[in-house]
């Protein structure tokens, strides 16, 4: 018997206010052209005040619990990927627990920076395949304006905020490929490069929360580098090729990353899901809340083979290959 982690619903959340690039240009010294030519984002969503990363990560779990049919009661296992957690502890996978209602199982969560839900997903598909865990909620959410230094404009254009959620729920394989779920994760990290995109505070180093730091021009470079390695990896891991990528759902840092990647990889530009002309870089949330935007616009349909890629913080970087 060979169990599976499926796919059974997602949701998302995105806050109300949307930046635009013209507003961020009366704060610092950018520009709209600047801003769309080097990265292609348009907009992003803020937070609002009293909204924390947990509010975010409730509100996109709700709509992922109901397109998977099933309540939180159902649940044994929350997996949350976050950099920018309510609090230094408890979890905020714990915070997300208790909203929801769900008194039993586990929750805890993963930091691996932007590519956390890359990370979270592998670690909740271990759980399932080793059963451990029937039903897992995983979820990516960040507000990543917390930690923004409003006055660097080489940051603080490039990163929004939100939340997304995926339920997997093991189910009987029969091992192959032509199985719908999970169908192959690769992980890494290299933490010599943890000093080209960091956050300068932190509990134990600074006691304050600090801001994010980034030598773009370096991430760039490693960026484009590791992802398209990392995917053929996944899919030798998964006896699939390029040819049998329906969809590649990137990390949504920049839209030449993500193109110079798929051009690599010899993915059309018609198969990758595009969301960070209107949400930006929005860390962990930005595959979930992609993957929602293509399965509501009835792009992903079910046993399409999807890609999800993403390169972090750390450095961190992954993919999973998944046959919805
Ligand atoms: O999610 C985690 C992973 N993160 C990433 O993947 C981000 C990777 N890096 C990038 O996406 C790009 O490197 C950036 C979008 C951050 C920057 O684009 P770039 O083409 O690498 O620009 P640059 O950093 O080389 O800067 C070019 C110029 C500089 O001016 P000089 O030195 O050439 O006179 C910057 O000072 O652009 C200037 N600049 C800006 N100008 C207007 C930097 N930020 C801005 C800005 N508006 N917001």
């Amino acid at each position: 018997m060979f169990r599976r982690s499926v796919v059974a619903g997602c949701g998302a959340y995105l806050p109300e206010r949307v930046v635009t690039n013209e507003e961020l240009a009366k704060r610092v010294d950018t520009s709209n052209e600047w801003i769309v030519q080097r990265t292609g984002i348009r907009t992003r969503h803020i937070a609002a005040e009293n909204q924390k990363t947990s509010d975010l990560a409730v509100a996109a779990s709700q709509e992922a619990l109901k397109h998977a049919g099933i309540e939180a009661s159902d649940l044994d296992l929350v997996v949350l990927a976050t950099a920018t957690p309510d609090h230094t502890f408890p979890s905020t996978a714990t915070a997300v627990q208790s909203s929801l209602g769900m008194t039993r199982g586990a929750a805890f969560d993963v930091q691996a920076v932007c590519s956390g839900f890359v990370y979270a997903i592998n670690v909740a598909d271990n759980f399932i395949r080793l059963n451990q865990a029937d039903n897992v909620l995983v979820i990516g959410a960040e507000t990543f304006s917390r930690i923004l230094d409003w006055k660097d404009r080489s940051t603080c254009v490039l990163f929004g905020d939100g939340a997304g959620a995926l339920v997997l729920k093991g189910e009987q394989g029969t091992g192959d490929n032509t199985d719908r779920g999970v169908l192959s994760n690769c992980l890494h990290s290299d933490g010599r490069y943890h000093n080209l995109l960091y956050v300068d505070g932190g509990p134990s180093a600074t006691q304050t929360v600090g801001h994010l730091r980034m030598e773009g021009r370096e991430v760039f470079k490693h960026a484009v580098k590791n992802l398209s390695s990392v995917v053929g990896e996944a899919l030798d891991l998964a006896g699939l090729a390029s040819e049998d990528v329906d969809w590649l759902v990137p990390h949504q840092a920049n839209q030449r990353i993500i193109s110079s990647t798929a051009r690599k990889l010899r993915v059309g530009n018609e198969k990758i899901v595009m969301t960070v002309e209107r949400h930006a870089n929005t860390s962990a949330a930005s595959i979930p809340l992609a993957l929602e935007d293509a399965v509501s616009n009835r792009r992903i349909c079910k046993n399409d083979v999807i890609v999800l890629e993403a390169m972090g913080g750390g450095f961190t970087w992954g993919a999973n290959v998944i046959r919805w």
